[in-house]
């Protein structure tokens, strides 16, 4: 009998003779749909190019602009990956000959602080994938020419350079906010667990491309103190953490977190750092396993009234668990399917699915078919102790057929649901969640699109939206359009692979970074 092993041996040796892929979900692209989005692109760019760049956002209705990133042209940077990925060679070659003439050394206004975590996840990261991405385009691909890649490397280096002053403190764990010339803390005594975990991928991926630890070391040795978390009351279930730490010594002062802003690309990273690097990145790994687990056995909540939905409660210490999530927790569905596809776990990918699922319903819930910033619900099976309330009375109607009730009702142009769906489709090949897709975008098309581009709104259930805030922020080109893009269009480089081929991982503002390791 031929044992299972040497089958897949086998099996893997002639895939690679005969280059064959493991069967994977057939794909299915709309070129119609693609094109949509890329005039949604296209519009919200124009208007940005003409009425704010070089600064950083733009207001669209009043058609001037904000600097809320430093002024170093934060809509420009965070635009240039998705330009790349829709072959936008007007747009890329804006770009690239804008990024030589920033001045990382000075924010537009010298009072402002700089974030460590805002900058790289934008910036750097921005700058880094432009260069992975144009780096391996066919040579030639929209004129660029070395002395421009350099160009880009260069400005990655010297805004790290910069930055990294923060990690200047008695533990390594990084100060968040910093100031500019010369480059230096504020007196800060804490971080969180998002500012300080969610530098890794950038930091680490600048070092490979350079050659200079430096950079990998200073983000390792600060996460360091978040995969062995200490003392006890900081980790309230295997791998789930607090998340204030202390920059002095590294331990964490409280027991509060879940997959909320300021907790979740932590978690996020995890499996991203293992996908990047297999061998360096093990414990990683660990870690993820270990949150995965607790999550799904201590924060996995089904509503009162819709025990078909699942979200992630938050948590103060292991006796406390309150049911609110919103729009940022929503990436969780994906993050689960990306690791449940890199460990070869079903289960966790069908519980992202189930994740992604009750976020769509969040969206299909409201007036404007736009999920809301905040929500919360009854757990179905909690006691009813004032920690498990009932819905508020103007909302108890909404509450029983939608199984949440709205906390925040904005829409600031965010892209986690559809960036869980974009994992959901590349994980199946379910064309309902490019439908999903499809149907969110002409909402948010019809909703958000005012004067020269796109803006948040402040009621998803309202009529049209309730009012607009007159701002664009830079994600919306990075993420959203990025992530509806890609759930429509051809197979490329950078798709998610659903078998273990994956050539990019994106950060947690959607851009593409190439993976270090052997592919998995
Ligand atoms: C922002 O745009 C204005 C008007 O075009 C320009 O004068 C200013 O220099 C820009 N600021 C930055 C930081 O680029
Ligand atoms: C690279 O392209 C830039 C912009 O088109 C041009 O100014 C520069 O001279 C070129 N450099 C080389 C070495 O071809
Ligand atoms: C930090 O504290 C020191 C000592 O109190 C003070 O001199 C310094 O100005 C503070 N730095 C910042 C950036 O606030
Ligand atoms: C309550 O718990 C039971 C048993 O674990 C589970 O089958 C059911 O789905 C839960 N219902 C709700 C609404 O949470
Ligand atoms: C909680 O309150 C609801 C009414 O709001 C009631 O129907 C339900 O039985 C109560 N559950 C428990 C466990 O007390
Ligand atoms: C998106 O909105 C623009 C501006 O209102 C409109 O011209 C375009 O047709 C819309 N696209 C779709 C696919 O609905």
């Amino acid at each position: 009998m031929v044992s299972s092993a040497w089958l897949l041996t086998l099996l893997s040796f002639s895939s690679q003779a005969y280059g064959l892929q493991a069967r994977g979900p057939t794909y299915e692209a709309h070129p119609d749909r693609a094109a949509a989005v890329k005039e949604a692109f296209d519009r919200a760019w124009a208007g940005y190019y003409q009425y704010a760049f070089p600064n950083d956002s733009l207001k669209p209705i009043s058609k001037s602009f904000q600097n809320d990133r430093n002024g170093w042209g934060a809509s420009a940077i965070d635009a240039i990956s998705t330009a790349i990925v829709m072959e936008d060679a007007v747009v890329i070659g804006q770009i690239v000959d804008y990024i030589p003439t920033i001045n990382f050394d000075k924010p537009s206004n010298s009072e402002d602080t700089i974030s460590l975590f805002e900058t790289t996840i934008r910036y750097l990261a921005g700058l880094l994938s432009a260069h992975d991405l144009l780096s391996n385009a066919p040579s030639g691909s929209y004129g660029i020419n070395s002395t421009q890649l350099d160009a880009i490397l260069d400005q990655a280096i010297h805004l790290a350079d910069n930055l990294k002053v923060g990690f200047d403190t008695p533990s390594g764990v990084p100060i968040n906010d910093l100031l500019f010339q010369p480059p230096r803390t504020t007196n800060s005594t804490t971080n969180g667990l998002a500012t300080i975990g969610t530098l890794v991928l950038e930091w680490t991926r600048l070092s490979d491309k350079t050659g200079k630890s430096e950079y990998a070391e200073l983000s390792q040795k600060a996460e360091s103190y978040l995969l062995n978390p200490k003392p006890a009351s900081g980790e309230p279930w295997p791998g789930l953490l607090g998340t204030n730490v202390d920059v002095s010594n590294g331990n964490f002062v409280d027991s509060s977190g879940g997959w909320n802003g300021g907790d979740d690309s932590y978690y996020e990273y995890l499996i991203k750092m293992y996908l990047y690097d297999t061998s360096r990145f093990a414990a990683y790994k660990d870690s993820w396993v270990e949150a995965a687990d607790s999550s799904i056995k201590y924060l996995a909540s089904h509503p009162s009234t819709r025990p078909d939905m699942t979200f992630l409660a938050a948590y103060d210490g292991r006796d406390q668990l309150s049911y609110r999530s919103g729009h940022l927790a929503c990436f969780d569905g994906g993050n689960f399917i990306l690791g449940g596809l890199t460990l070869d776990k079903p289960e966790y990918v069908q519980f992202g699915i189930e994740l992604a699922y009750s976020c769509h319903e969040t969206y299909t819930a409201t007036v404007t078919g736009i999920g809301p910033e905040g929500f919360a619900w009854q757990d179905g099976n909690a006691s009813n102790a004032t920690s498990n309330p009932a819905a508020p009375a103007e909302q108890a109607e909404f509450y029983k057929e939608a199984g949440f009730w709205i906390t925040s009702s904005y829409y600031i142009l965010r892209p986690e649901v559809i960036e869980s769906w974009y994992y959901a489709y590349r994980a199946t090949g379910d064309s309902k969640y490019q439908d999903w897709a499809w149907t969110a975008f002409q909402n948010i098309n019809a909703t958000c699109s005012v004067g020269a581009g796109f803006s948040e709104i402040t009621d998803v259930n309202a009529p049209k939206g309730g009012s607009f805030t007159d701002f664009q922020d830079s994600f919306w080109f990075a993420e959203v359009l990025k992530y509806l893009y890609m759930i429509q269009a051809e197979e490329a480089p950078w798709q998610v692979s659903a078998t273990h081929d994956n050539q990019y991982v994106f950060n947690t503002e959607a851009h593409p970074m190439k993976v270090a390791g052997t592919p998995i």
